[in-house]
């Protein structure tokens, strides 16, 4: 029998290129569906059509020009989409939205790896997202090397293009957002709760659950 929530539920999965918070992500839902709730995926930028072409012109390559400022808005315009289209209407079914990078990926990689700063991010997240935050956020957490190195090897392995904009990024850039990260969680620790990604896939994906299940019992 369906124990979903009747009041819907979002949480969202953040964290460095390589920290494995994808895989992490589907193993959740995965894990969800089998306890009998509805579970809506979701990523940024994308998740709806409007929000692929979005994508495709943030990430590729071929736009090394894009100004810093026109590249946040795109990602805000993609999620404003994604909340309209996907988010609000499964929350108004009561079912569980999982999406894979949210407003604190922009806080992260835009105010501080870009240096906008937070209260632009902050501003723009009122109006794109209209008070919508995530009920709970999973940080994974890999130090910057690790993380680099994977998200490398995938890009080699997939010939993923698509994502090399972002992958040609200097290393000054991946320590400002990863202090960005953790910022966050200092700031925010009921919200954003810190997974130690290092281990293997399962070990980190008992990590998230338990996490999860200490988060449920907390808000019964
Ligand atoms: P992904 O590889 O997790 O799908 O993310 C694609 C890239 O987009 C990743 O390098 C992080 C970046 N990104 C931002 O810079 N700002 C954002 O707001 C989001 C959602 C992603």
């Amino acid at each position: 029998m369906s124990t979903t929530t009747r009041r819907g539920l979002f949480l969202t999965f953040e964290g460095l290129d390589g920290s494995g918070k994808t895989t992490q992500m589907r193993l959740l839902a995965a894990r969800l569906r089998e306890a009998g709730e509805t579970v809506i995926e979701t990523v940024e930028p994308g998740g709806t059509s409007i929000g692929g072409a979005i994508r495709r012109i943030l990430l590729d390559p071929a736009n090394d020009h894009l100004s810093s400022t026109a590249e946040m808005l795109l990602y805000f315009a993609a999620r404003a989409q994604n909340v309209d289209e996907i988010l609000t209407p499964a929350i108004a079914r009561g079912e569980i939205v999982i999406s894979d990078r949210w407003t604190d990926s922009t806080r992260a990689y835009q105010g501080y790896g870009r240096n906008l700063g937070v209260d632009v991010v902050r501003d723009l997240d009122r109006i794109a997202c209209r008070g919508r935050k995530p009920d709970i956020t999973f940080l994974i957490d890999i130090d910057l090397e690790t993380g680099l190195q994977r998200a490398r090897h995938r890009n080699i392995e997939t010939s993923a293009t698509d994502e090399s904009r972002m992958d040609e990024q200097s290393r000054a850039f991946y320590e400002r957002v990863l202090e960005g990260y953790q910022a966050l969680a200092a700031e925010e620790p009921h919200r954003v709760l810190r997974i130690n990604g290092r281990g293997t896939i399962e070990e980190a994906a008992e990590r998230v659950w338990a996490a999860y299940k200490e988060f449920r019992d907390r808000h019964v």
